[in-house]
């Protein structure tokens, strides 16, 4: 494999060796070691839309292997792409200067669009609502940990299965696996698109649709919390008829099963009250942390490390 652009394009035998690698490093990672394994390779991050986890724990994740990061939080003001430059440019000339690339970018499409010029993996950090395949491939790092399988349980989606890029590629991961009962739990104008219910159908699985929050949480093995993005919205107005519609507090997740998972990609705005945190099916923060073990084995594949 070259690069890292779609969770539709992985096996299920790529998809189970990343997370077996991400199991090895995360012994270093919560200890908060470091390794030799990519002394000497640079990683750049090129960061077109805004990023806490990703670019952090992409940069994390090259340092505690050994390697060094350029950066550029700040892509769309600051880089050349301002100044016209295409895409398939931009990877061309920063291909010739490191040994790998990580990029987020608003628009679908345009990491594939670098990763024609590079002549290095170029790894997609999220593009636009399509994909975000580093998340979707931690978030079954967690369920793998969490759960104890990736098979036989109710996944439930919450929110906004529209536009959440990180729904979309943890149900094109998922889709691989076996007898899993998907859940997605929408206002109809955020329902997730047809065609990643008819991926999930094809694969055999079940799929349910409504909007009654109380219902899923009750019926959820894992629970995947989403932030209404308004930065997805046409308009203001459309984004404050979704935001606060559902909305997990200490009454919401007592509902759910002792032994079930709250996931959440994060950033949360208001859609899981800070009281919820300690509750040990809260597992956001751990999910998190699990990014960096991921793009461990992410980063060390792809170098053939
Ligand atoms: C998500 C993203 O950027 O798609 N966050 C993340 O990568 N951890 C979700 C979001 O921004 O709401």
């Amino acid at each position: 494999m070259k690069h890292l652009l779609s969770s539709k394009d992985l096996t299920r035998e790529e998809i189970e060796r990343f997370i077996d690698r991400a199991e090895t490093f995360l012994p270093i990672v919560r200890e908060k070691r470091s390794l030799d394994l990519a002394k000497g390779k640079i990683l750049a991050t090129l960061f077109f839309e805004p990023s806490t986890r990703t670019r952090f724990s992409f940069e994390t994740a090259m340092l505690r292997l050994g390697g060094s990061v350029i950066s550029n939080a700040m892509m769309k003001e600051t880089s050349s792409s301002k100044k016209g430059e295409t895409l398939y440019d931009s990877g061309k000339t920063i291909s010739t200067y490191v040994n790998i690339i990580a990029m987020r970018h608003p628009q679908p499409g345009s990491v594939a669009e670098l990763s024609r010029g590079s002549e290095v993996p170029v790894i997609n950090g999220g593009d636009g609502p399509a994909d975000h395949p580093t998340q979707g491939l931690l978030d079954l790092l967690t369920i793998k940990e969490h759960v104890g399988r990736l098979e036989d349980f109710t996944f439930v989606g919450l929110g906004d299965m529209k536009y959440s890029r990180v729904v979309h590629a943890d149900v094109n991961l998922l889709s691989k696996f076996h007898s899993i009962r998907f859940i997605f739990v929408t206002p109809p104008e955020l329902a997730m698109p047809s065609e990643y219910i008819e991926v999930l159908q094809a694969a055999g699985h079940s799929v349910e649709q409504h909007s009654d929050m109380l219902k899923a949480l009750k019926e959820a093995d894992v629970l995947v919390q989403t932030r209404v993005q308004e930065e997805r919205f046409p308009s203001r107005e459309e984004y404050f008829k979704y935001k606060g519609l559902y909305v997990i507090g200490e009454e919401e997740i007592k509902l759910m099963k002792k032994t079930s998972a709250l996931l959440h990609p994060l950033p949360r705005v208001d859609e899981i009250l800070p009281q919820v945190d300690c509750d040990p099916r809260a597992k956001y923060f751990i999910q998190a942390q699990n990014g960096v073990a991921m793009r461990m084995a992410i980063i060390s594949e792809l170098l053939a490390l």
